[in-house]
């Protein structure tokens, strides 16, 4: 079936299997392998992508279901010659060890931007919506305080 991403800013138009996965039409066909693939299930969140601006699972979407819709990557999310804000608080927070999970939070943390809505919430609230993603590494500590840097910053 012919479908039609918005992919990172651009339109793409590709011929795909009707029960391809958003996750392997990026890494196998597209060759964006920023978007990690764990458990395969919805359970980790390594695969998570915005898709029209919400954090979805890459795993569980078949790309024919995205059929018009803005996918963006982390690909998609970094600047062509630095790192992003997200990217670089996660760095000076200690937030990345092997760094498998870490496209999946700055997904969560850039949906969370868009929506305004974590400025104000406090930190259980926070940590409620980046267990959505697994880290395997590091804590929760680092990431929890790079999601703040980023989404609640001090004037
Ligand atoms: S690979 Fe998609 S949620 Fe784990
Ligand atoms: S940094 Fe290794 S799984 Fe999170």
């Amino acid at each position: 079936m012919r479908v039609t991403l918005v992919l990172n800013g651009d339109a793409r138009t590709l011929d795909v299997d009707t029960t391809e996965r958003l996750c392997d039409t990026l890494r196998e066909r597209l060759d964006l392998t920023a978007t990690h693939v764990g458990c395969s299930e919805g359970v980790c969140g390594a695969c998570t992508i915005l898709l029209d601006d919400t954090p979805a699972r890459a795993c569980l979407a078949l790309t024919v279901q995205c059929d018009g819709a803005r996918v963006e990557t982390l690909e998609g999310l970094t600047p062509a010659d630095a790192l992003s804000p997200a990217q670089q608080a996660f760095v000076q927070h200690g937030a990345v060890q092997c760094g498998f999970c870490t496209p999946g939070f700055l997904a969560v943390i850039e949906g969370l931007r868009r929506q305004g809505d974590a400025a104000s919430w406090d930190e259980a609230t926070l940590r409620r919506e980046l267990s959505t993603v697994a880290c395997r590494c590091t804590g929760y500590d680092g990431i929890v305080r790079a999601a703040r840097a980023v989404l609640q910053p001090t004037p």
